[in-house]
């Protein structure tokens, strides 16, 4: 059949999960089409993937952004619209509300993630792992339901060794975990928060006062183990401390703050999930998209040189299929007066 002569896939460099989807000899338009005649295609690559997909040499969506747009509706029901969420203005595209801007330059002025500590490991092999490694965490994961699928496109970046984006399959890190520690995670809730409302490790630790939350501002809570919808697979679903709740969490009914027992399984959890099996480093070229499932990955940003280069990414966001323990769920960031965002660093 035409369609399986047009998408072909390759396997991820060093990684056991994901793959890279081959444009050499398919134009974009070509593969517009072929989505517009199976448009599930796209999220069935992304599943059997175990929902990683790489796309290099879509440089069209520089000048096209709305391109983007369009091939995350491939991805669920929903494109969301930044303009009601709960992030900054500074943050949004110009013209087109479902892409978030991340970069270094102004208005956005991230700046670029730390290096981990220490800087190389003792065996030499790229620092995929916590504590070593910092940062790692799934998208705005402090709302209910939480987005689906993100799509990052990269812009502008730094040169290779730099920027990278690293991806762990948290499906893998789960079903390698012993079957009876797997049934007590099953019945587990954690609680999660964006880094800028005193409840993270660190805020905690340096004994600030949680900020006065609106009702759509709260901390939300998850499973910490989520069942798949796609493919009925479990895999962890948590975050690192700066989007977890350290006041009340971060685990619903364990021992609370960054000494508790909730803390310490969750550090245990994230220690296993990012050892460099479980892991893809994705070096970022212009025009790449990768697309990543957040209901079986955690993902985290690299060090990069910010003073000497720019990185402008595009990210889009697909919601709405987030699985039976969110049915019919109203979403959770929609205040009743408008457009109301909590002011402070978005997630990268
Ligand atoms: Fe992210």
């Amino acid at each position: 059949m035409e369609l399986d002569i047009a998408i072909v896939t390759h396997t991820l460099p060093g990684a056991s999960f994901g793959a890279g989807l081959d444009l050499t000899k398919l134009s974009v338009q070509r593969l517009f089409d072929t989505l517009e005649q199976e448009p599930e295609r796209l999220s069935q690559l992304l599943n059997d993937s175990g929902g990683l997909l790489v796309i290099r040499r879509l440089n069209a969506i520089i000048d096209d952004p709305q391109l983007l747009v369009r091939l995350s509706q491939f991805l669920g029901p929903e494109v969301e619209d930044y303009y009601q969420t709960l992030t900054g203005k500074r943050f949004f595209h110009d013209s087109i509300p479902e892409l978030l801007v991340l970069s270094n330059r102004p208005p956005c002025n991230h700046p670029p993630p730390a290096r981990p500590d220490p800087e190389v490991e003792p065996i030499g092999i790229f620092p995929t792992r916590f504590p070593n490694r910092r940062g790692w965490h799934t998208d705005q994961s402090y709302r209910r339901p939480p987005p689906d699928v993100s799509l990052l496109f990269a812009v502008q970046c730094p040169p290779a060794d730099q920027g990278q984006t690293l991806y762990a399959d948290t499906t893998a890190a789960y079903e390698t975990l012993d079957a009876r520690f797997k049934k007590q995670l099953d019945k587990l809730y954690g609680i999660h928060a964006p880094s800028w409302i005193g409840r993270s490790e660190r805020a905690v630790r340096a004994g600030e006062t949680p900020a006065a939350l609106l009702p759509h501002q709260r901390p939300q809570r998850h499973p910490l183990v989520r069942v798949h919808p796609c493919t009925g697979r479990r895999a962890l679903y948590l975050c690192e401390d700066g989007q977890m709740d350290y006041v009340d969490g971060p685990i619903e009914g364990m021992e609370r703050g960054p000494d508790g027992a909730g803390a310490q399984l969750v550090r245990e959890l994230l220690e296993h999930a990012t050892q460099p099996k479980f892991c893809y480093r994705h070096e970022w070229q212009v025009g790449d998209l990768v697309i990543g499932d957040n209901r079986c990955l955690l993902h985290a940003p690299t060090w990069y040189d910010a003073d000497t280069y720019t990185r402008l990414m595009w990210r889009t966001t697909v919601m709405g299929n987030a699985g039976a323990e969110y049915a019919g769920e109203e979403k959770s960031w929609i205040s009743s007066q408008g457009y109301q965002p909590m002011h402070g660093m978005e997630d990268v």
